[in-house]
């Protein structure tokens, strides 16, 4: 094995099939937070397709009291903190293993394994968290079926929750009592679960479209039961969902949830026993934004999904975790979208996810931590649930389904499924099922070629050039397409690129395309596919010179460059019928904007980036009647300050912040007898939903409101700021007051000063809205260096902890990941808080380090002073003795960039 410090790389070229299976497991626990008692009894066999070796059970942080094999005592030995035993039964025959061994969840704040919150019990097991619970063949390849006895205090922990379903229960002396829950499916480890303590649960009976009968449960504290009737609700549109475009039906009797507030993750996809982070689950409207409800949909829809695209088929090893996640985001996009009623709608979902594609996964692939969506090597593999692996691994499912279309794709998973499941498998196995269901399709034609969307990392680029040729009626589109080298891989190969194209006339619409040689014209839009380092499209019976539209709905997750004029993007952005590239043509003049005024020197107070054409443009959306409110906020929404950082090859964060501020004034001030009749025409007074339509016209409502105190503080005026203070206060849910917080908080008010003790009051008791309170004032606008003082003192709060990962999160990682130029300041005191803060969380939980440690990633495009003094920070954390292999690989990865 190779060695990097004292981590060991992981290879994927290495796999080897276990040398042994486990068939069952019988488990009981005697629950106590300080030392819990763990039998585990197994059967195994060898597995006669390898070579015989002796048994290695991986095992973490355990205290091993026993081992008998077939009921006698045994010799082992320990390698590490694996269990190593030699003289097993010879031959093919089964034998039982019984193990022994005790643990301390009380004390486990790496929150994996069996762990405490809140005096209840939770586990955590993916990726390698079982082996924090008993000795095991840790890894996905080996299923087993779960039979699982829970012991414990009956007044403490009256709940006890495990997979699968409820067999027995009963009581034992001394005030304990006990359950059994017996999992009727096969799973690997990482999909153990158990939840112990007191718990109360909203719960639903529903009867599948096959006609059988189910229990749907949310468990939540005592307290919080009026905040599940969304996740329900979401829960109920999941099942239904997947029963109607998948046919996969819920295959248990009993689905259950279970929340709780100290989770390292979003949430986890146990089988019939999910695990949420409470942010996913609870919300009602005096607590949660839409954008929370919105993302308890997906999630729980997420979760749910898992249960074919996870659980039923898993991954055969951990390289190949995009085959569940990518597919399974790639599910729950498309539920979201499903959801909505409107066209408009789904494409604003779109929209946003195409944004956190661009602002997270691109930076992640140009940078240290580039990966392929299958990697060839790891050293923790926590660090790999990363937006590659997620969001463009549901890009690559998407492209897939875009070669074989909406129905190939269905029938695709059907063959999937009849050829995988109930088995750990690869990738490769996916990609070859949907295209073997398509044998006449674009993909099946050039699925080795495609693939290299699984094996290559880096974002690839289009280049393209279109020449009119007035006297042949001719339109020639030249594409090109290249991508820069990674870690590890200095050429590419050209990818399989699905472009979305229309040619846009004078007017507007949408030409018929007809290439040289084919017999007639074929409406538009139509989908070509680039496979070629360079091909080119001669499109015929042109008579004017048009405006093309390129990767429409974002058809492939690539960097387009096109040479547009200003007035072609505008015509894009007043007429395009795609609406993604209606918005990107916008989003593209303000990114033009920006980079001309960062590039010329200083940025003056008052100065005006934005011309007139693209104001008039910004006018014109705000005011057409045809537009909805959602997609008109997500059009006068500026591109972000990473993600034009990212279009810039020597980044300056300081002088994008006051570009980017100085465009939000002009638009402020530029528009504001617009936000002002916006504003008025989008408040509703009926009943509070969440759904896409009303959460639309509440978003751009808040952009009003945020405008017209920017556009006051700059004018002196005090009209709106009281208005947005009154509106804070009277607010009837919680999206039109944290918006009108966030306004005042956003331009600088003084009056952010009164209504933020005010919002804390009020809520709390309310962990989740905390969260939100410290993280707007640690996100704020930096004026003058002023977060990181503010940062310091929330730190100091009564409500400040850094062991719980949504706190820590909500203060720290969104001041050193979601302000950059709070963050990257010219005295270097952000990258020293960043040290300071990533070396103290390293010791209580690696994995929330890990990910905080990433702030840093893109130091070496950083001007100076900031890339010298982030290069030094980070070699500081590098240096730290008994780092975690997680913070360890980041920083190490970071420092080798
Ligand atoms: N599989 C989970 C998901 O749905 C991710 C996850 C939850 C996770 N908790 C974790 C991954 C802890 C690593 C560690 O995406
Ligand atoms: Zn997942």
């Amino acid at each position: 094995m190779m060695r990097e410090g004292q981590s060991a790389v992981i290879n994927r070229a290495d796999y080897i099939a276990p040398a042994y299976w486990i068939d069952t497991v019988d488990l009981s626990f005697d629950l106590d937070p300080a030392k819990t008692r763990v039998l585990n009894k197994m059967t195994l066999r060898r597995n006669a397709d390898v070579p015989a070796e002796p048994l290695k059970l991986d095992g973490e942080e355990l205290n091993l009291a026993r081992v008998l094999v077939n009921g006698q005592g045994t010799s082992f030995r320990m390698e590490g903190e694996q269990l190593v035993l030699e003289n097993l039964p010879e031959g093919a025959e089964a034998f039982e293993l019984e193990i022994f061994t005790t643990c301390a969840p009380v004390k486990n704040t790496k929150l994996m394994g069996l762990y405490v919150s809140n005096d209840s019990f939770f586990t955590q097991c993916e990726a390698e968290g079982f082996r924090r619970i008993t000795y095991f063949l840790d890894r996905p390849d080996v299923m087993a079926s779960y039979s699982v006895t829970l012991r414990a205090d009956k007044a403490k922990y009256p709940v006890l929750l495990s997979n699968g379903n409820l067999v027995e229960q009963g009581e034992l002396e001394g005030g304990r009592h006990f359950a059994k829950w017996v999992d009727p499916h096969k799973k690997p480890a990482y999909l153990f679960a158990l939840v112990a303590g007191q718990l109360v649960s909203r719960e639903q009976r529903i009867t599948s479209r096959a006609g059988k009968e189910h229990t749907l449960q949310v468990y939540v504290r005592p307290g919080d039961l009026d905040k599940t009737e969304h996740a329900m609700n979401s829960l109920m549109h999941s099942v239904a969902w997947d029963e109607a475009r998948f046919g996969l039906s819920l295959d248990l009797e009993r689905f259950m949830i279970v929340a709780t507030s100290d989770f390292n993750m979003g949430a986890m996809e146990n089988k019939g026993l999910n695990i949420f982070n409470t942010k996913y689950v609870l919300a009602n409207q005096a607590t949660a934004t839409d954008t929370d409800y919105s993302n308890i949909e997906s999630v729980v829809g997420h979760e749910y999904f898992h249960n074919w695209t996870g659980n039923r088929i898993t991954c055969r090893d951990w390289f190949q975790l995009s085959l569940k996640e990518g597919l399974t985001v790639f599910r729950d996009q498309e539920f979201s979208q499903d959801l909505c009623f409107e066209p408009s709608a789904r494409a604003v979902k779109r929209i946003e996810d195409v944004r956190v594609l661009r602002t997270a996964q691109f930076p992640e692939d140009a940078g240290p931590m580039a990966h392929p969506v299958r990697p060839d090597s790891y050293i923790e593999i926590s660090n790999f649930y990363t937006v590659t692996i997620y969001e463009k691994g549901a890009e690559v499912v998407r492209m897939m389904q875009t070669l074989v279309g909406r129905d190939g794709f269905a029938k695709g998973m059907k063959l999937y499924f009849e050829r995988h499941d109930g088995q750990a498998v690869t990738c490769d196995d996916f990609a070859q099922a949907i295209a073997d269901a398509n044998p006449a399709s674009d993909l099946a034609r050039l699925l080795p070629q495609f693939k290299r969307w699984y094996s290559q990392a880096g974002t690839p680029r289009v280049h393209g050039t279109g020449v009119y040729d007035a006297a042949a009626r001719s339109y020639t589109l030249t594409l090109s397409q290249s991508c820069a080298s990674t870690a590890g891989q200095a050429v590419k190969e050209p990818f399989v690129i699905p472009v979305g194209l229309g040619l846009l006339d004078a007017d507007g619409a949408d030409l018929p395309l007809q290439l040289a040689g084919e017999a007639a014209p074929v409406a538009a839009p139509r989908t070509f596919v680039l496979t070629e380092a360079g091909q080119t499209l001669t499109f015929t019976h042109i008579d004017a010179e048009p405006v093309p539209s390129i990767l429409r709905g974002f058809s492939a997750p690539v960097v387009l460059e096109f040479d547009y004029s200003d007035a072609q993007l505008l015509h894009l952005l007043a007429n395009d019928i795609d609406p993604f590239n209606r918005w990107e043509a916008g989003q593209r003049l303000a990114v033009r904007s920006a980079i001309e005024s960062i590039a010329a020197s200083a940025c003056p107070a008052g100065a005006e980036p934005l011309n007139d054409a693209y104001v008039q443009a910004m006018r014109s959306v705000l005011r057409d009647p045809a537009l909805d409110a959602a997609f008109k906020e997500l059009v006068l929404t500026l591109p972000g300050e990473t993600y034009i950082a990212e279009q810039l090859d020597v980044v300056d964060p300081q002088r994008i912040h006051a570009v980017r501020e100085a465009m939000r004034a002009q638009l402020a001030t530029a528009l504001a007898d617009d936000w002002a009749v916006v504003y008025e025409a989008h408040q509703d007074n009926g009943a509070y939903t969440p759904d896409p339509l009303s959460s639309g016209r509440r978003a751009l409502a808040g952009m009003a409101l945020t405008h017209l105190c920017i556009a006051a503080t700059v004018s002196g005026d005090s009209v709106w700021p009281g208005k947005t203070y009154q509106r804070f206060k009277a607010a009837g849910n919680m999206t039109d007051r944290f918006n009108a917080l966030a306004a005042l908080v956003s331009s600088g008010h003084a009056l952010a000063a009164e209504a933020l003790p005010r919002f804390h009051a009020m809520f709390k008791d309310e962990a989740l809205v905390i969260d939100k309170w410290f993280s707007l004032q640690t996100g704020a606008p930096d004026r003058g260096g002023n977060i990181l003082p503010a940062v310091k003192q929330l730190m100091k709060h009564a409500d400040f902890s850094l062991r719980n990962p949504n706190r820590a999160r909500s203060v720290v990682s969104t001041f050193c990941q979601g302000n950059p130029a709070g963050f990257h300041r010219a005295d270097a005191a952000g990258y020293v808080f960043w040290s300071e803060r990533v070396i103290e969380l390293d010791a209580i939980n690696p994995q929330v380090a890990a990910r905080l440690a990433r702030a840093l990633d893109r130091w070496s495009k950083l001007a100076e002073p900031y890339r010298s003094a982030a290069r030094e920070a980070i070699a500081r954390v590098a240096a730290k003795s008994d780092l975690s292999k997680d913070t360890h690989e980041v920083v190490s990865r970071a420092l080798a960039d």
